[in-house]
């Protein structure tokens, strides 16, 4: 059985590829999540946020050291005694590379194309295969239009395509009018691949404390259906690699996403959850249904429940929407 894999460029063993998670953080973690077959490992993200602190904070140290204590320079501490979050995070990208046989992907998470994405050099310069850009954005000003969201997504694509020559995987919201088109404009500013979709986790409010409260809720294998749907209408009608995340537990989810087009599936919570033997399964699981089905290969199947393959393409759009609803019936005696 073949389960080769191109994506981003890059050739993996298989399409079953670990999503950004706290589990790269760990050295021990990777190799495990490596034996049990991982095709790839995107890490955890660097945050713009934090480059920005660190730049600010030690902006205000060298500036303290040379103003204020200029006579007590030989006591003060070198700035270098202190890493800060980049450069733990270029450390870990080399640690991992030195750790694993399989192409790391590092991750960038920002909005503004400014300064803090010249550190991407340094990323590539450590050794990652490819890097992968997460604009966590909330469009949340009333008074910005549509295509100027839009616009800010190939801005900073355009500026990190500046920086560096890995590929670049950008990890999108469903959020945009016209997810495909997005995707195109993408392509065209040179994106090598996208994740859909990213995640966007939604404040609470507790009714009892009477305050906002934050908290991880976790997906379901029902979530996964949000990324088929796209990548069965995107595969074969974009070139650059298609990615899915949010909700794949177990094979079966895998597999659907596959049938629906997607080059490489994610998977985190599950890992996170259940330990690198649950990727195992998931591998052994899909081979066993590719014997079952007779296929040899990812590519006797992949794509095979795209929207351009199927007979009624509608049954992606407002045909499957209508038919959910008129076969809907309620419980039993509910309403007697
Ligand atoms: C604890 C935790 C940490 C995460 N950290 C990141 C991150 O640093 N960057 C990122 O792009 N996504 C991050 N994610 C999102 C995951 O990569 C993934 O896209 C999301 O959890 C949906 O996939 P799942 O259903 O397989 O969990 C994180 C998710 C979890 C649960």
């Amino acid at each position: 059985m073949n389960l080769n894999t191109k994506w981003l460029g890059l050739g993996l063993k298989n399409p079953f590829v670990p999503s950004a998670s706290p589990l790269s953080r760990n050295l021990d973690a990777c190799k495990k999540l490596e034996d049990a077959g991982a095709g790839a490992i995107v890490m955890y993200s660097l945050f713009e946020e934090m480059i920005r602190a660190e730049e600010e904070g030690m902006t205000r140290f060298l500036h303290h050291q040379d103003t204020g204590h200029a006579e007590a320079d030989s006591f003060l501490p070198n700035h270098q005694d202190f890493p800060g979050e980049l450069d733990r995070y270029l450390e870990q990208v080399a640690a991992l590379k030195a750790t694993v046989d399989i192409p790391i992907v590092a991750s960038l998470n920002g909005i503004t194309a400014s300064g803090w994405m010249a550190h991407a050099k340094e990323i590539a310069d450590a050794g990652a295969d490819a890097l992968e850009l997460n604009a966590y954005y909330i469009a949340g000003d009333v008074w910005e239009e549509g295509h100027y969201v839009e616009q800010r997504y190939v801005t900073l694509l355009k500026e990190l395509r500046e920086q560096i020559e890995i590929p670049i995987n950008m990890k999108l919201s469903p959020f945009f009018s016209s997810v495909g088109n997005m995707v195109k404009k993408l392509e065209s500013a040179g994106v090598a691949g996208v994740c859909l979709f990213n995640r966007f986790y939604q404040p609470d409010i507790d009714i009892e404390g009477l305050r906002l409260h934050h908290a991880l809720t976790p997906t379901k294998p029902s979530d996964a259906l949000l990324a088929m749907r796209w990548m069965a209408m995107l595969h074969g009608r974009v070139e650059c690699s298609l990615g899915a995340t949010g909700g794949v537990y177990g094979a079966e989810e895998a597999i659907k996403l596959l049938l629906a087009g997607a080059d490489v599936v994610h998977m985190c919570h599950a890992l996170l959850q259940h330990g690198p033997r649950r990727l195992e399964q998931v591998i052994k699981d899909t081979t066993e249904w590719m014997e079952r089905q007779g296929f040899e290969q990812i590519g006797d199947f992949r794509g095979q429940f795209s929207q351009a393959s199927i007979v009624d393409p509608s049954e992606y759009e407002r045909l499957n929407y209508i038919r959910v609803i008129e076969t809907y019936r309620s419980s039993e005696g509910v309403w007697r």
